[in-house]
């Protein structure tokens, strides 16, 4: 049967791909993880069950996380998994291409930005919108990005960490870094290596950040065993890990992000300055749910910094919604013109 495709929004992030559908909200969650048969180049798996064989997999087989960084790395999975989502969230046989918004980092290339354009109509969407992505955090944070009123949005995902300052429905400063989510992982696997010679996998040191990691030594100390391959003697070893030893590891990378926090912030008008601090920094993205980051933003700027409702999910929301509102900005145009004939 052919149907009309809704339009949809994709955040399209290093971590996760999520999909908001109008109506709907959050139809589709899953990490953006392909699993391809590197003899045959043929996909085995996407997602989550893709995700299950990070780390796992026979030679034969490559688990790839086809975007670094918040850009493409591997155009041709990336295309391949974003034409797998489309059709798991809005079916396959349409009446009508789905119009597609996808977001991007602030700070890509216009040839990183045309690559997404490009993939994502490949992808099967009839038109694309591209939205920068903390615009679309802002958005998705129930920010009115429309009002002049500056609004500081700071969204830490797994490969980029972008700020802006919004005023006027624009970017009035913004900076994007490459320390996010991913980088915090990174930084404890190599901890572990220089303080307990133990090899450890990115699960697991994803694991440690989540259950006990913090950037900010306020708490009672807490620990978790981390299993892994002792370097020394090569053997499986299991460690008591304390939460003090995780701040200590992901010391450089929180103070990455508190330098950039700081740099936009140097670089914004007065006037909008004022207004965040008396509105505060609104926090999104799954980094920032680190623990500790919303202390260690307010004791480093002296502002305000609260964790959005749904931090994971802001993206994809402010995504879908921009879509609507594109979609319905063409419309009354075109009726607009219409009615001028
Ligand atoms: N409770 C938590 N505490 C700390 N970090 C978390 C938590 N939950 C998720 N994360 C981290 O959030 C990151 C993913 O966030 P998100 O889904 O916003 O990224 P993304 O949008 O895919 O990436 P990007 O925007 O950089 O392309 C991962 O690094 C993950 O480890
Ligand atoms: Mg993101």
């Amino acid at each position: 049967m052919l149907f009309y495709g809704s339009d949809i929004g994709i955040d399209l992030g290093t971590a996760s791909v999520l999909v908001y559908k109008k109506g709907q909200g959050i139809v589709l969650q899953e990490p953006s993880v392909v699993a391809v048969d590197k003899f045959t180049n043929e996909i085995l798996a996407v997602g989550e069950e893709a995700r299950r064989m990070l780390g796992k997999t026979p030679q034969h087989i490559e688990a790839v996380r086809p975007l670094k960084e918040g850009v493409i790395s591997d155009f041709d999975t990336t295309e391949r998994m974003i034409r797998y989502f489309i059709e798991k969230s809005v079916g396959k046989h349409w009446f009508r291409k789905p119009k597609i918004a996808v977001c991007v980092p602030s700070k890509v290339t216009e040839v990183e930005r045309r690559a997404v354009e490009e993939i994502t109509r490949f992808a099967g969407a009839g038109q694309v919108y591209i939205i920068e992505e903390p615009i679309a955090a802002a958005i998705g944070a129930g920010i009115d990005i429309n009002r002049p009123c500056g609004s500081m949005v700071v969204d830490i995902g797994g490969g980029t960490t972008d700020i802006a300052v919004i005023s006027l429905g624009g970017n009035v400063v913004s900076t994007s870094i490459r320390t996010a989510g991913d980088h915090f992982n990174e930084a404890i696997i190599r901890y572990m290596k220089r303080k307990h010679n133990l090899l450890i996998g990115e699960r697991t040191a994803e694991m440690l950040k989540i259950n006990i990691g913090t950037v900010y030594g306020d708490t009672a100390v807490v620990t978790m065993d981390a299993s892994g391959r002792n370097m020394l003697n090569g053997l499986p070893a299991k460690i008591k890990v304390t939460s003090d030893e995780m701040n200590e590891a992901m010391r450089e990378c929180a103070a990455a992000v508190i330098d950039a926090v700081r740099y936009v912030l140097d670089k914004t008008p007065p006037e909008l300055s004022a207004d965040i601090s008396e509105r505060g920094i609104v926090m999104t993205g799954g980094g920032a749910m680190l623990y500790g980051m919303d202390k260690l933003i307010k004791e480093k700027t002296g502002i305000n910094a609260v964790l959005a409702d749904e931090p994971i999910c802001c993206v994809a929301i402010g995504t879908g919604k921009y879509v609507e509102y594109a979609v319905n900005a063409e419309k009354s145009k075109r009726h607009e013109s219409q009615l001028t004939l």
